[in-house]
């Protein structure tokens, strides 16, 4: 994958020459599908999806962009749910390409490489919903933070919201493995964790059913600086939204500790209709 820090733990050569080696659309094909199985791991299966789309709620005819779409998981979930205009941003140029050709002849998405840390000024319209989907902790520095929040303000239309997704930013050192259990270890080399913002740590992802073993590398934000960001450009009511468990709920206890204080969280955050 280009320009994004991801690395994959188990060096399989062989795959990798395979993908090199074959057309483009089949390329995509093959990287999708390891994609699509690390959506399919229990935690985001009964927690993560549908935990967001309970917070982005019912839609109608809304405008939405998606930013930091990946290979657009969410960004077709939107499409499903509204007949307005739908876009997807991402500056990864693979995973665009993967974007664009897995929405096929429907063709209804607008996928874009863009930058979302520098400032957009390509997209030409305002959204009743912007959903930073993983979008802040990829933040280099307090000033891309700040941009990709001013760029959120800028894309979203006067009375809008503001629907994101990101590792949280409440999780100490002492608590780094509280998620093993369910294929979530997060780790960090540097000492500034915890006190400054924009410092780095990884999240491992690993699942045995799904083959899969990737580490990310984010940027840890305090969560006061998230809310301070909003209100500074703008925002009212910036809330963090705990996730929920969905279909699984037999097996509670088991969630109990995914669900406390969980690695992953979200928030919401309005655009007022009249500016004072
Ligand atoms: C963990 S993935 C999430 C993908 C997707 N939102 C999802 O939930 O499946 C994080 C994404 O952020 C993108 N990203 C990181 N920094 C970015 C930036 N400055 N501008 C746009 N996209 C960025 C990466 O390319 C990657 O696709």
């Amino acid at each position: 994958m280009e320009q994004i820090a991801l690395v994959e733990n188990q060096t399989n050569t062989t795959y990798q020459r395979q993908v090199q080696e074959r057309e483009s659309d089949d390329t995509y094909a093959e990287i999708v599908q390891k994609y699509k199985k690390s959506k399919m791991v229990p935690w985001r299966k009964f927690v993560e999806t549908p935990s967001f789309m309970k917070l982005v709620g019912q839609l109608t005819n809304e405008d939405v962009i998606d930013l930091a779409c990946g290979e657009g998981f969410y960004t077709r979930k939107l499409r499903q749910i509204t007949t307005g205009k739908v876009f997807g941003l991402d500056y990864c140029q693979n995973f665009i390409k993967m974007a664009i050709w897995q929405q096929g002849a429907a063709n209804d998405i607008d996928f874009r490489q863009v930058d979302c840390s520098l400032p957009i000024t390509n997209i030409p319209y305002q959204f009743d919903l912007v959903t930073p989907t993983f979008l802040l902790q990829n933040a280099q520095s307090e000033e891309k933070f700040e941009q990709m929040v001013q760029n959120i303000w800028n894309l979203c239309k006067p009375g809008g919201r503001v629907c994101g997704l990101n590792g949280s930013p409440f999780i100490p050192r002492e608590q780094f493995d509280k998620d093993e259990k369910y294929g979530q270890v997060l780790s960090s080399n540097s000492d500034s964790y915890y006190k400054n913002n924009a410092s780095e740590y990884s999240v491992r992802l690993f699942d045995k059913v799904a083959d899969l073993d990737i580490s990310l590398k984010v940027m840890w934000f305090s969560g006061e600086y998230y809310e301070q960001i909003f209100k500074k450009v703008g925002f009212q009511n910036f809330r963090w939204v705990q996730m929920e468990l969905f279909e699984n709920t037999d097996d509670i206890e088991y969630w109990k500790d995914f669900l406390t204080n969980g690695l992953i969280l979200m928030f919401e955050a309005f655009k007022p209709l009249i500016m004072n």
